[in-house]
């Protein structure tokens, strides 16, 4: 007898247009682990709504979002792609953790006293800000998945589900799989091209921030030349704060290109300064989204296409979760309906 494949579960949240930092810190794995694992994927517009959003916006992003996903090379015949909202159960259990999270621990997470800090005025923030990671708690918790493919920026939040979910066997008896995070070696981290010490970031006003995964040939050479570097010459990795942009525009190239460091360094022995860096990352930027940037505008003018393959995940997602999510109220003691 064959063992049953090993789940996952990810998302993405459908604010914003998707940059390279979200296509190699997490498309990109999760489409290389689909052959794998029993995948989920979803788009998390209850996440989304955390921050203010407009509502036709969020409609036509959580559509692009979906067609993304596809055109980056996510099959639904081997992943269900499906809306967060669309399977109530996730609403549900984040309730239910909610009930157990402990506030010192969501007050310390980064993202929140990041985004927090960032909203105007202290009554502008929204409890659901704060209570962001219980709801990504549930998300993972519900497929009792044993992996989540994120981005570094991600790893605390999967710490406190984690904690969250041993607390929760702890105090109901074992109920769910202790997930691990699953960080790829190369992209986990790619950082704002005019804030190299910062995360690369969809929601970021400034133009010469992020390059977007639909940005056009042009759009793209334009932002790589703008990339902050620094007065020096030296084309190679580093640790060092001083050089993470030009360190920064290497690990794109890396990650596009599959190669090793050394032979990303090799490249670049002979160029001339960072123009010829620079150069040469949109180019391989250019050249890798081309290919998705194509399919993308065939899928996103076929919205009942889409629309259907987002029904068939939400089907899909909604035969665990609800399996999950009737234990989970057994076990803490709601009488069944
Ligand atoms: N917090 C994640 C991000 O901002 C998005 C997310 C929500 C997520 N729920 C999740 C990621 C569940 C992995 C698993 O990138």
């Amino acid at each position: 007898m064959s063992t049953p494949k090993k789940r996952i579960l990810s998302g993405i949240q459908p604010s914003g247009s998707l940059t390279i930092g979200n296509y190699l810190g997490a498309l990109k794995q999760w489409v290389a682990r689909q052959e794998v694992y029993d995948c989920f994927y979803c788009i998390v517009d209850l996440h989304a709504i955390t921050v203010p959003q407009d509502p036709t916006e969020l409609r036509e992003k959580t559509r692009e979002v979906a067609a993304i996903f596809i055109a980056a090379g996510l099959d639904p015949q081997k992943a269900a792609i499906f809306v967060q909202s669309h399977v109530t159960a996730h609403a549900e259990l984040g309730w239910i953790l909610t009930c157990l999270a402990p506030l010192g621990w969501l007050y310390r997470m980064t993202q929140f006293k990041d985004k927090s800090a960032k909203q105007a005025q202290e009554e502008s923030i929204g409890a659901g800000l704060l209570n962001y990671p219980t709801l990504m708690a549930a998300d993972i918790l519900l497929y009792q998945s044993s992996a989540v493919p994120v981005g570094d920026d991600q790893r605390q939040h999967l710490e406190y589900t984690r904690d969250l979910a041993q607390r929760f066997n702890h105090l109901y008896g074992d109920t769910f799989t202790i997930p691990e995070a699953m960080i790829p070696e190369i992209g986990a981290r790619i950082m704002g091209l005019d804030t190299p010490l910062a995360k690369m970031s969809k929601s970021e006003a400034s133009e010469a921030h992020a390059v977007f995964m639909l940005d056009a040939p042009e759009v793209i050479r334009k932002k790589m030349m703008r990339a902050v570097t620094d007065s020096g010459r030296d084309i190679l990795f580093s640790d060092d704060p001083e050089k993470a942009g030009v360190n920064n525009l290497l690990t794109i190239y890396q990650a596009f290109s599959g190669k090793t460091r050394e032979a990303v360094e090799a490249d670049f022995a002979n160029a001339r300064g960072y123009g010829d860096l620079k150069k040469a990352v949109a180019e391989i930027t250019v050249e890798s989204l081309r290919p998705m940037q194509e399919e993308y505008h065939k899928l996103i003018h076929e919205p009942g296409y889409l629309d259907g393959i987002l029904r068939d995940g939400a089907a899909q997602a909604r035969a665990v979760a609800d399996k999950t999510l009737a234990t989970v109220k057994h076990n803490i003691g709601f009488l069944a309906s």
